[in-house]
């Protein structure tokens, strides 16, 4: 029941620590706006604010129909004493669908390790959210030919979400970000992207099962823009995109939006 055409495309807005409340609204008018109708038939649309604008981002009518919200992180826990973090349920309750999981920039600044991703991760499966687990090497590691160890280290948990009773291919989804390219404006090529990719999927066809891998969405995320994101969607095992900066504009963003569409 797996099949390649389950994999509708996403496209992943990670406004990461960006925008007040004005832009927010703003930008959610003009998306609506402009957006083409229908489009969401065809593509999937998900976007990451901070925490504190997600609940109004998520609020009945804002943004188009069909297009989702989602958060930057989560804890692993429902609640606690746990100062500043937030649950899976706090993001279930304000609609949330996608949570990103282990973006590098929580890696290398807020020493999230891959023990507690994992967590992270069975947390937000268990509450119902489509965690958007994100993988990818420093240039060292890639010049040093470790990019494709490093991404088997960082996958290695994910054979506990093997079992194919507990979600929807949909609701999981991968993202690799090469480090060297995030935020930098030097792209994978779409050659580079298209071998992690595949790695990737060869990684999850092993850890779970080749149906279930081939269903399993992975985004590619790192300098991508309406310029290049043709290219990389091109590549067979490029399901989509992870984008943070050229996501901030709504102009923008509905191109990279109208380009995954045509996958
Ligand atoms: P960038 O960020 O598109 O600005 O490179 C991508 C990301 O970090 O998710």
């Amino acid at each position: 029941m797996f099949v390649k055409d389950m994999r509708k495309p996403l496209v992943i807005a990670n406004w990461k620590m960006n925008k007040l409340m004005a832009d927010v609204e703003e930008f959610a008018v003009e998306l609506k706006r402009k957006i083409p109708r229908g489009i969401t038939a065809k593509v999937d649309i998900g976007i990451c604010p901070v925490f504190i604008h997600l609940a109004a981002l998520s609020r009945e009518g804002l943004l188009p129909v069909g297009v989702a919200v989602g958060a930057q992180d989560l804890h692993w826990e429902d609640k606690g004493a746990y100062t500043g973090c937030v649950s899976p349920a706090m993001l279930k309750d304000i609609k949330a669908r996608y949570v990103l999981v282990g973006h590098s920039e929580r890696r290398q600044y807020f020493g999230e390790t891959n023990e507690m991703l994992m967590k992270k991760l069975r947390a937000a499966v268990k509450a119902g959210l489509a965690p958007v687990y994100c993988v990818g090497e420093t240039l060292a590691q890639r010049e040093q030919g470790a990019a494709y160890s490093v991404l088997e280290s960082q996958l290695e948990g994910l054979r506990q979400f093997g079992d194919d009773s507990l979600i929807d291919p949909a609701a999981f989804v991968l993202a690799y970000e090469p480090i060297w390219a995030i935020g930098t404006g030097k792209n994978a090529t779409p050659q580079e992207a298209q071998e992690a990719h595949a790695y990737i999927r060869g990684v999850l066809a092993k850890s779970w099962n080749p149906q279930r891998a081939e269903a399993t969405r992975i985004l590619y995320g790192g300098s991508v823009t309406p310029a290049n994101f043709g290219m990389l969607m091109a590549c067979s095992d490029v399901d989509g995109g992870l984008v943070g900066g050229a996501s901030l504009d709504p102009n923008s963003f509905i191109k990279l939006v109208e380009i995954a569409s045509n996958k």
